[in-house]
């Protein structure tokens, strides 16, 4: 009987320096220690053993038992310090590699234009005001002098919402509100979104003007003239090519637009021009009396000048961007150019 009990110690090592996998470790366990285990049914038949000798096979059975108990464990414990270290290996980060740089936002060129262009105008002592983007039709054009029917409304399409509501063409409706609340002297400047429909390589639906609107005794067009003169050379630097050209409002009398040189054909004729070789930029002119009439201003005693102006267009010539609708597809690799 002790023969069989060294004999199955022998077998069990053998069998242990074979197995290599957790499962095959339990399986073996439970195949020799296991409650109808290999060495415990031996043991369980003690009775079968000469009673001179049980002791010391009782002995040395308990000693086999612990044997391959540690054994067991002790591979187990192997196994899974290999699957740890396998782990580690396999999730290792080579921390001398260089970072993935994270993409920084930046101010869309629209909003850095229409910064810069309020800057240049705050220091003229001119203050930003807003107005809504959904309007009635008295202040986008009523008040303006734009009555119902008249042919004047077809200078500007408009997206109506209701009968009398729409969204505003222009930011000019500001001017009427400014007034409305404010008595002179005024000088506001009024960014905003605008609404249109027209749509090629310099008209968008939807687009942004500049409103600035200077009322006080003794404003005159000269004023007009050397303000807006003087923050296209800003914008644009001194040697920026520029001509006033008379036009017309219903709200200001006397109107001009100026137009800038293209800088996309300088001045030869293209798409963006139009062929005229000459850009748009913004509409101006004397605030017609008849408005001073609706906001109860007395063209007796002030005078002013307002203007309208194109941010996109502004942008286009600024940084020679020929096709407007550039500026709304949200395509990075243009964005990030700015
Ligand atoms: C007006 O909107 C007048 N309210 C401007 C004004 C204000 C005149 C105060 C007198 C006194 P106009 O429709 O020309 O005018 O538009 C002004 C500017 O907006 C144009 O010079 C042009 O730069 C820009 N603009 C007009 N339509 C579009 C469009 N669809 N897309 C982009 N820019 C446009
Ligand atoms: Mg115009």
């Amino acid at each position: 009987m002790r023969d069989a009990l060294e004999e199955l110690l022998r077998r069990a090592e053998e069998e242990l320096r074979h197995v290599s996998t957790a499962e095959g470790l339990a399986e073996l366990r439970t195949r020799y220690l296991g409650r109808k285990g290999l060495l415990t049914t031996l043991l369980r038949n003690i009775g079968q053993v000469p009673p001179g000798e049980r002791p010391l096979f009782g002995k040395r059975g308990n000693e086999i038992k612990e044997i391959l108990t540690g054994r067991i464990e002790a591979a187990l414990a192997s196994l899974s310090a290999a699957a740890e270290e396998a782990r580690l290996r396999s999730e290792r980060i080579d921390v001398t590699l260089p970072g993935r740089p994270l993409p920084f936002g930046r101010l869309h060129p629209i909003t850095q234009v229409c910064d810069e262009i309020c800057a240049i105008f705050s220091r003229l002592g001119f203050t930003v005001v807003e107005g809504p983007e959904v309007e009635t039709d008295y202040y986008n054009f009523e008040a303006l002098n734009i009555p119902k029917d008249h042919p004047a409304r077809d200078m500007q399409d408009t997206f109506y919402i209701e009968d009398n509501i729409c969204l505003r063409t222009h930011t000019s409706p500001v001017q009427i509100r400014t007034m409305e609340r404010m008595k002179p002297p005024v000088r506001i400047l009024s960014p905003g979104r605008v609404y249109r429909p027209d749509s090629d390589v310099s008209h968008t639906p939807m687009f942004h003007q500049i409103e600035g609107l200077m009322v006080d005794k003794g404003v005159t067009f000269g004023d007009l003239k050397g303000i807006l003169t003087y923050f296209l050379r800003r914008v644009f630097g001194e040697g920026i090519d520029l001509r006033f050209r008379p036009s017309f409002f219903p709200f200001t009398e006397p109107s001009a637009e100026v137009d800038i040189r293209c800088v996309m054909c300088g001045g030869g004729g293209c798409r963006v021009c139009g062929q005229s070789g000459w850009l748009e930029v913004l509409g101006s002119g004397m605030v017609d009396p008849a408005v001073f009439a609706n906001v109860g201003y007395d063209p007796e005693e002030v005078t002013g000048f307002a203007f309208g102006l194109g941010i996109e267009r502004i942008a286009m010539l600024k940084y020679g961007i020929s096709d407007i609708r550039q500026f709304f597809e949200n395509d990075r690799r243009f964005l990030d150019q700015f």
